[in-house]
């Protein structure tokens, strides 16, 4: 049985991950492919308690970015163990919303953890189940938050943080994307919901499924 793929949408609050995971995914199934879909933090029972833990801590109470590294690497560990590995081992594509970039972007900005910190956890929790293909989705602060308020619901924890932390976070996220374009692709979500799909399902035939044509021929 070969191995599925794994892709990973990352980006700030409101730039368009899940409108483009629920797209990526009909696109997948409609062309018989079996799709697990994820997200994080979260994913399994365990990892799942944790995001709650994480996004709505007890009123008044703030996480400190490394308690925040430590419960977000915690919750990926669970959910690479019992759901991720063993869906891409049966042959299963895993689509799943944020994974450890955000932890890269989230827990550094505006003086967090250390990078030389997250990277060393990072290698340590994924071991070899790295994303084949990330779509880091780029749109202006203003634009993400007017989604967000068109959208409604609860805000968490990350959401209720001001214009500057949400614009470092956009540079953050493009300086993964510029940092690792082997595994990465930039999409401007600014465009339309089809137009995003449509710049990514471009990058998965590029990436993955040619690759793979190339592999067999
Ligand atoms: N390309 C787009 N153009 C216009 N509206 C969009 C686009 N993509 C998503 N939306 C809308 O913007 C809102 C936010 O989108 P979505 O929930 O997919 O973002 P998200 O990145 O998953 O946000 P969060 O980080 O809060 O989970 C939704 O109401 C969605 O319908
Ligand atoms: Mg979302």
């Amino acid at each position: 049985m070969n191995r599925g793929h794994f892709i990973t949408l990352e980006g700030g609050e409101g730039t368009g991950k899940s409108t483009l995971l629920e797209a990526l995914r009909d696109k997948l199934e409609s062309t018989g492919r079996s799709v697990v879909v994820t997200r994080e933090p979260g994913g399994t029972e365990l990892a799942e308690t944790i995001r709650n833990l994480v996004l709505h801590p007890p009123e008044d109470q703030v996480w400190s970015s490394m308690a925040e590294a430590l419960l977000m690497n915690a919750a990926r560990t669970d959910h690479l163990e019992k759901k991720i590995r063993p869906a891409l081992s049966s042959g299963s594509w895993v689509l799943c919303d944020r994974f450890a970039d955000s932890t890269r972007v989230y827990q550094s900005v505006q003086n967090g953890v250390s990078v030389e910190v997250l990277k060393m956890l990072e290698r340590s929790v994924l071991g070899d189940t790295s994303p084949d293909l990330t779509l880091v989705l780029d749109a202006p602060v203003e634009q993400a938050a007017h989604r967000r308020a068109e959208r409604g619901g609860l805000a968490d924890a990350f959401e209720l943080r001001d214009k500057a932390f949400h614009e470092a976070v956009r540079q953050a996220f493009v300086d993964v994307a510029r940092g690792d374009p082997d595994r990465c692709v930039l999409l401007d979500a600014s465009r339309s919901a089809k137009e995003v799909s449509a710049q990514a399902w471009k990058a998965i035939e590029n990436r993955l499924l040619a690759a793979k044509q190339g592999a067999t021929s």
